[in-house]
């Protein structure tokens, strides 16, 4: 009978809600899905470039954007299964990631110093929405989250520093 069943186990943040209220949790999942979209849409960027970029730099090039999209790949492997953690359903379609970044698809076909230029604001634009997600991370008492975003921040840091030097 029902009454010797084992109660279902709690979700396992359920001290972020433990007030009753989500206590930033789904804006933490928003947050989260938004930097998805973000990482994705930059990672097919990267990629598109380490195909079409041609020029005196391509060798460099080539490589530097293969070793960005690889990262780029793994991180949105994370940062999708950090939302799954949260009890959030992942973002996972071009739609959906279009409708979430910030970055914007390319019509063209840029030369290889604008496609660095390009990656640069790209860099920054996701730089710019890891940081967005941190007061509903803090409201949440979002420890891992708040590691994950770290962790981004400074890959993507790093990776503009990169991109900038070839413009120097
Ligand atoms: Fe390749």
């Amino acid at each position: 009978m029902t009454s010797s069943q084992a109660p279902p186990p709690a979700p396992m943040d359920s001290s972020i809600a433990a007030d009753g209220k989500d206590g930033g949790r789904q804006a933490t999942a928003d947050g989260l899905s938004r930097l998805l979209a973000d990482s994705y849409t930059l990672y097919l960027k990267t990629h598109n470039y380490h195909w079409n970029v041609t020029g005196p730099m391509f060798p460099s090039l080539h490589l530097l954007f293969e070793t960005q999209y690889l990262e780029l790949a793994v991180a949105g492997d994370l940062i999708a299964e950090r939302i799954r953690a949260l009890d959030q359903p992942a973002p996972a379609s071009y739609g959906e990631f279009a409708r979430r970044t910030a970055i914007d698809e390319d019509d063209d076909q840029p030369d290889a110093t604008e496609m660095v230029r390009r990656l640069v604001a790209g860099q920054h634009a996701v730089i710019r929405t890891a940081k967005a997600v941190f007061p509903a991370v803090e409201q949440a008492h979002d420890e891992p989250t708040a590691d994950l975003l770290t962790q981004r921040i400074q890959a993507h840091e790093k990776a503009a520093w990169m991109l900038r030097s070839v413009l120097a």
